[in-house]
Order: C-alpha cells, then sequence, then structure tokens
C-alpha cells in the first residue's frame, strides 16, 4: 500500500496506557486463540514465532515476491518494513498476525480474493476489531450502502487512511479534502476555487473542508431531502458566529434574515412538520452554489448583481429585471437601503405604541378622575 493517505500530525501520542490496553485487548485474545490453534509457544525459540514480524518479513521483504489474482491481476506481496514502522501501528509495533488474522502459517490458506478491489475490501474487516467506533458508524454511511447496492469503489477504511502507511489523521487540514478528491474528482474541482476552498488551501483553518459539511465515518446522504432542508444549520454554525466572521468582515445577519424573510420561513415550517418531504424550497444553496460558493462581488458568483436574476429565475421563471431589488436580501430595512420599507416599519413602530399607549393613558385617567369625583363627592 503506498498512497501516501492523510497527512500525520507530529508524533505526540494521544494514546493513554488504558486505552492502549483497551484497543489491544482484542489483538491479545486473538493471540491467544492462535498460539493455541498452532500448539506452540510465542516464546518458543524452535517454530517460527507468528507473532515476529521478522519471521513474515524474511519472505514479505522480498520485492519480488507477487502472486496472480483469479481474474489476471497480479498481486504485488513485498513489504517495506519501513513504511509500516513509521505508521500509527508501527510506534504501537503491532504484529503482522493482528491485522492478517487468517495467515496462521506456511503456505497460508488459499486466497479467496476474487481480484484485487476484492482483496482490499476483505483486508478492511480487520480494522473494526480495534476501532469499533468508526466501525460502527461507518456501517450503514452513505459509502456502506453505495457498497450494498454493488458500487465497490465506494470508500473503506484504507481508502482514506492507508493500510501499512495509516497515520494520523489531521482534521480541517488540505490532505482531508484531497482524500476525498481520490475518488470525488470533480466536486474537489469545483470546492478548489470556491472561497472556502480557496482559503483552506493557503492555510486558512476557519473555513469548511468536505468533512466538516458531510461528516466521515457518519457520512450521510447529501441527496435526502432532509439534508437540504437542514442545510441552512450547517452555514449558520460559522456564518451565525460574531468573532468567526468578524475576523473576515462578513455579516452575521445572513442566517436570521433569512429565516425572517419567507424562504427562510417557509423551509423552518417544512423542518419542523415535514422534515422528509422532498420540497424545492430555497436553502442557502440554492443561491449560493454547495461546492462553488464564491463572495458575492465576484462576477462568476450567482448571487453577483449581473447574475442574480438568472438565480432567481431558476425557481421564479417569469420573474424580470426589477425582481431581485424588489427583495431586501440579506439586509434589515433601513434609511439608504429599502427606505420606504424603513419608514412604513418606523411609522409602524411609532404608530402603534402611540395608539395603544394613548388609549391605555386615557383609560386610566378616565379611571382615575371618576375615583378622585367619587371621594370628593362622599367628604362633601
Ligand atoms: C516462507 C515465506 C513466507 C512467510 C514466512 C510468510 N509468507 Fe505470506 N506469503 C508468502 C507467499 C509465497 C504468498 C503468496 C501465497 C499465494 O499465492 O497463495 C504469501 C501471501 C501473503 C499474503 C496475501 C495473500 C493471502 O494469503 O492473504 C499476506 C497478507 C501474507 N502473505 C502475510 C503474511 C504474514 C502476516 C506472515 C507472518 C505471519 C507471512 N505472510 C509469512 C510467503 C510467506
Ligand atoms: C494495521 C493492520 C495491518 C498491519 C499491522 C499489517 N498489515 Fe498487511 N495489510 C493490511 C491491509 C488492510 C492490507 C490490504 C491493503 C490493500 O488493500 O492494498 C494489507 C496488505 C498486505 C499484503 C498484500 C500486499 C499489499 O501490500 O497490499 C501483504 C503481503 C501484507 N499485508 C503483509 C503484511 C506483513 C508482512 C505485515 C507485518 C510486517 C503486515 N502486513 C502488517 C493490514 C495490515
Ligand atoms: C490490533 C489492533 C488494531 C487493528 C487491527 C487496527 N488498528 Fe489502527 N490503531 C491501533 C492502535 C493501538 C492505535 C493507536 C491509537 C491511538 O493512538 O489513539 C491505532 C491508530 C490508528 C489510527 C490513528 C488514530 C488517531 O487517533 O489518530 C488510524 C487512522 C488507524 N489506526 C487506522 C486503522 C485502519 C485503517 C485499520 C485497518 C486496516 C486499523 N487501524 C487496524 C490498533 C489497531
Ligand atoms: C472517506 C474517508 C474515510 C473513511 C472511509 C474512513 N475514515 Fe477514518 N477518518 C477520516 C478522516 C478525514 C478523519 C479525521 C477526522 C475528521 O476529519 O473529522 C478520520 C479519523 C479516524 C480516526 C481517528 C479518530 C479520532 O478520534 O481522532 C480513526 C481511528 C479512524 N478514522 C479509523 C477508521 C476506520 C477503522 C475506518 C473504517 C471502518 C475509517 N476510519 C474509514 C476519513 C475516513
Ligand atoms: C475510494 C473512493 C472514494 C473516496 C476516497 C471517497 N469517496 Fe465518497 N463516494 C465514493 C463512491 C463510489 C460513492 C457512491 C457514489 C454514488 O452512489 O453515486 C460515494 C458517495 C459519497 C457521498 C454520497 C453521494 C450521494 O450521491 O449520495 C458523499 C457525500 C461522499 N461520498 C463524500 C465523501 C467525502 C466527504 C470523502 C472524503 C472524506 C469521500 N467521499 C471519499 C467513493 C469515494
Ligand atoms: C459548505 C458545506 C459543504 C462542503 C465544504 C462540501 N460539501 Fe458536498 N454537499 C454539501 C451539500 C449541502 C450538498 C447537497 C447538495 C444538494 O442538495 O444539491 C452536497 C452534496 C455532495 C455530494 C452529492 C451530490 C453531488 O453533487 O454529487 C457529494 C458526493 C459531495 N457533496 C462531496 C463533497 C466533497 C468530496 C467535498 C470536498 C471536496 C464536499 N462535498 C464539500 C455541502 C458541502
Ligand atoms: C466551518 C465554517 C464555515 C461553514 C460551515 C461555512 N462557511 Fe462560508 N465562510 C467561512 C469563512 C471563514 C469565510 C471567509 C473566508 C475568507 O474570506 O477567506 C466564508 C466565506 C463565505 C462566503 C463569502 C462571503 C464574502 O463576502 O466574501 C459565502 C457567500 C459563504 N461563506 C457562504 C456559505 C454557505 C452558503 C455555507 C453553507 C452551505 C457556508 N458558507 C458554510 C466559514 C464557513
Ligand atoms: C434567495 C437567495 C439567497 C438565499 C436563500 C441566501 N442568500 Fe446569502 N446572499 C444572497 C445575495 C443576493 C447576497 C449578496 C448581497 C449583497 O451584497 O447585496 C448574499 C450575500 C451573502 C453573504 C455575504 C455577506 C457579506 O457580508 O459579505 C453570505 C456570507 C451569505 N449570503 C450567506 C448565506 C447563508 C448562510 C444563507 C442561508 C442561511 C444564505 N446566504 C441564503 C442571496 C441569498
Ligand atoms: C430554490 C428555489 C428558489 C429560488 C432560487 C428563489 N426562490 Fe423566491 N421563492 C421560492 C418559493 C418556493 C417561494 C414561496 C415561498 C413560500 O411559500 O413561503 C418563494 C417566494 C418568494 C417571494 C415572495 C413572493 C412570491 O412570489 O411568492 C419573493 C419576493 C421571492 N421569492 C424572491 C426571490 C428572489 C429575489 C430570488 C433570487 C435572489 C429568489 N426568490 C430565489 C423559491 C425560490
Amino acid at each position: 500500500m503506498t498512497r501516501s493517505g492523510l497527512p500525520g500530525s507530529p508524533a505526540a501520542t494521544r494514546l493513554s496506557p488504558a486505552r492502549l490496553t483497551l484497543a489491544l485487548l482484542p489483538a491479545a485474545l486473538a493471540a491467544g486463540v492462535l498460539v493455541l490453534l498452532l500448539g506452540g509457544s510465542p516464546a518458543g525459540a524452535q517454530t517460527p514465532d507468528p507473532f515476529d514480524n521478522s519471521w513474515c518479513l524474511s519472505c514479505h521483504a522480498s520485492e519480488n515476491l507477487q502472486t496472480t489474482l483469479p481474474d489476471g491481476e497480479v498481486l504485488d506481496l513485498s513489504v517495506d518494513p519501513a513504511v509500516l514502522e513509521s505508521s500509527v501501528h508501527g510506534t504501537f509495533d503491532i504484529p503482522c498476525v493482528l491485522c492478517h488474522t487468517g495467515i496462521q502459517g506456511v503456505p497460508h490458506d488459499p486466497l479467496t480474493a476474487a481480484d484485487r478491489r476484492d482483496f482490499t475490501l476483505q483486508a478492511n474487516a480487520v480494522c473494526a476489531n480495534c476501532h469499533e467506533t468508526e466501525a460502527t458508524q461507518a456501517a450503514d454511511n452513505q459509502h456502506a450502502a453505495a457498497r450494498a447496492a454493488g458500487n465497490r469503489a465506494a470508500a473503506v477504511c484504507t481508502d482514506c487512511h492507508g493500510a501499512h502507511d495509516a497515520t494520523r489523521p489531521m482534521p480541517h487540514s488540505p490532505g482531508v479534502a484531497q482524500t476525498c478528491a481520490t475518488c470525488h474528482s470533480e466536486i474537489y474541482d469545483l470546492y478548489r476555487e470556491s472561497v472556502h476552498g480557496e482559503a483552506l488551501l493557503s492555510g486558512n483553518r476557519d473555513v469548511p473542508t468536505c468533512t466538516d459539511c458531510h461528516g466521515v465515518h457518519d457520512l450521510q446522504g447529501p441527496t435526502q431531502p432532509a439534508f437540504r432542508l437542514f442545510s441552512p444549520e450547517i452555514c449558520a454554525r460559522c456564518h451565525d458566529d460574531a468573532a468567526l466572521m468578524e475576523k473576515y468582515g462578513i455579516s452575521t445577519k445572513v442566517f436570521d434574515t433569512y429565516v425572517a424573510d419567507f424562504h427562510g420561513t417557509t423551509v423552518m415550517l417544512f423542518q419542523r412538520f415535514a422534515p422528509d418531504q422532498e420540497a424545492n424550497k430555497p436553502v442557502c444553496i440554492d443561491c449560493h452554489g454547495v461546492h462553488a460558493i464564491r463572495p458575492p462581488d465576484d462576477p462568476q458568483s450567482t448571487v453577483f448583481q449581473a447574475n442574480l436574476l438568472r438565480t432567481c429565475q431558476r425557481c421564479h421563471p417569469s420573474a424580470t429585471e426589477s425582481f431581485p431589488s424588489s427583495w431586501l436580501s440579506h439586509y434589515s430595512p433601513e434609511p439608504g437601503k429599502a427606505t420606504v420599507v424603513f419608514l412604513v416599519q418606523l411609522f409602524y413602530k411609532v404608530l402603534i405604541p402611540v395608539v395603544i399607549g394613548g388609549m391605555a393613558l386615557y383609560v386610566a385617567l378616565h379611571w382615575l378622575g371618576t375615583r378622585l369625583r367619587r371621594r370628593k363627592e362622599r367628604r362633601a
């Protein structure tokens, strides 16, 4: 396995002794079973010790060890011990047989894989022995669903992490998006040019990468209605964060103004009452795009003034030139921007308190006056 996988962070060890014991427990059990099966002692010097990697490497370090799979493809069987050693598993001295649990001696049991991909898919089952959390999450995610439907290309653990060269993944690094790009290259090409992708590739860690919006092991369907309907909340995680947005001079009113206008109001209603219903309700991505989001002043942006009408027309086919300007965008009405709406709102803001307050005052004064008058009459 020579794929570079995800970039590793510095050698910092995040494993407590307790966690290591826990991680290695199933392995130790498997080891016991293996020793029983082989009828030998792991410390015995006579018979080859399957837990001693150097025994495996006595054959597999050879550069020209290979075998032919049933479909005729050649499987290279050489293993570079240096790669394994510098991987996260090498750091913990995990013996080969804890991952290759089917290998119990030589010659090995005959291969059951029909082709190269089949070999990978079979070999991946073992990761679950020690990484239960990730494996459980991944068991019914979108990639697993695609595989179950017959698409064998959908990602398994080693497609993203590598096998012998697995390193510590670094969330929020360009490496994550580049890993996805090995299979989703068209989306990556859009993302790379977007305001988020451009920033990520130039070292910014505040912007979303693929996994911030989709999750990783719990990846769930972006083509399901609920994902679409709740997507404004994904954007709001950052675009509603005043401290974060202040750094970039971007308005945090975008979410509130969206919710307050007819588009957002409808979406909020659907979120509450019909989250799984297929509906063409406008969410952020309908105006801004998904993977190709650009700043509004970029001529290629779908919300750039000259392109805006076309964006509205996708759902309002009869909209004319003046249609976008009849709408407040993300602005709250204020003098200079939607002055008339602002004045009407101001008028109501003044009128309502004055009318209701005046009436209340009138009633109160009337009541007080009556009481004073009565008291005077009684005294007299
Ligand atoms: C005496 C040499 C030799 C030793 C020692 C050896 N292997 Fe192999 N290994 C082979 C050969 C030859 C093949 C090809 C087998 C085939 O074509 O069926 C192979 C195939 C494999 C394969 C891929 C196909 C399969 O059967 O799954 C793996 C994985 C593997 N060995 C792992 C190991 C591990 C782990 C050890 C140590 C416990 C080990 N080998 C020890 C010679 C050896
Ligand atoms: C963390 C688990 C793990 C460890 C430790 C491990 N392997 Fe593997 N190995 C795998 C996986 C998974 C694959 C399948 C990778 C793929 O699809 O290409 C694999 C593939 C192989 C292959 C097939 C050829 C190849 O490189 O794809 C051989 C041979 C092999 N391993 C031998 C070894 C030997 C020998 C050791 C110990 C020196 C070892 N492995 C340690 C998980 C492991
Ligand atoms: C025998 C147990 C065992 C098996 C099998 C195993 N791993 Fe690991 N793995 C570990 C241990 C122990 C660590 C170190 C844990 C840590 O530091 O948090 C680790 C760490 C990792 C890490 C880095 C985790 C982190 O917190 O940064 C990744 C990624 C990983 N393994 C992937 C895999 C993949 C992919 C497979 C299957 C090919 C696999 N592992 C099979 C025991 C195992
Ligand atoms: C589609 C790519 C992909 C697949 C498939 C995948 N992972 Fe991951 N994995 C990642 C990324 C990316 C991270 C880094 C975490 C993040 O970005 O949130 C990660 C993180 C991890 C970690 C470290 C978790 C931590 O808390 O630091 C482990 C362990 C791990 N994966 C194991 C696995 C195992 C086991 C499988 C298979 C069942 C698997 N992964 C499948 C991409 C993947
Ligand atoms: C080894 C190839 C591979 C890698 C790596 C990979 N994917 Fe996928 N992915 C697939 C395949 C194949 C499908 C199924 C496509 C289909 O059904 O149309 C899929 C499906 C998806 C879907 C669901 C698409 C849909 O139409 O429902 C999402 C979302 C997704 N991948 C995100 C990611 C992310 C995020 C990463 C990186 C962390 C990633 N993928 C890495 C191959 C891969
Ligand atoms: C800002 C959030 C965000 C980021 C970042 C993001 N996506 Fe998406 N992605 C979405 C949303 C929302 C959808 C649903 C689109 C729809 O409903 O039309 C989607 C749809 C998808 C789909 C399925 C539909 C399709 O277009 O094929 C795949 C696959 C996918 N994304 C992969 C990726 C990959 C790979 C990356 C990283 C290069 C990525 N996404 C980055 C939010 C994001
Ligand atoms: C993880 C945080 C995060 C998420 C999630 C996120 N963004 Fe962003 N977004 C940013 C940051 C940070 C910037 C500023 C980047 C820069 O200027 O370098 C930005 C920039 C933008 C811009 C350009 C604004 C301008 O005036 O330049 C738009 C438009 C945008 N995002 C829309 C969205 C939409 C729509 C979503 C949801 C689909 C979303 N973002 C999700 C963090 C995020
Ligand atoms: C109906 C279309 C539409 C919808 C829906 C929409 N926007 Fe916008 N958005 C726009 C337009 C048009 C602009 C440009 C406003 C301007 O500069 O006049 C914009 C501007 C922005 C900006 C840049 C603000 C700045 O200060 O630079 C961000 C960020 C943004 N939108 C995020 C979002 C988010 C997040 C959502 C969902 C919660 C969303 N938008 C929903 C049309 C829309
Ligand atoms: C994804 C589809 C979609 C897009 C894109 C979209 N709209 Fe809408 N719009 C709707 C729907 C659906 C309604 C009805 C909302 C409701 O029922 O509350 C609506 C309602 C409206 C209304 C209320 C009056 C009416 O006609 O019902 C205005 C004004 C409006 N949109 C303006 C815009 C503008 C301006 C744009 C472009 C910047 C835009 N819309 C883009 C789907 C969309």
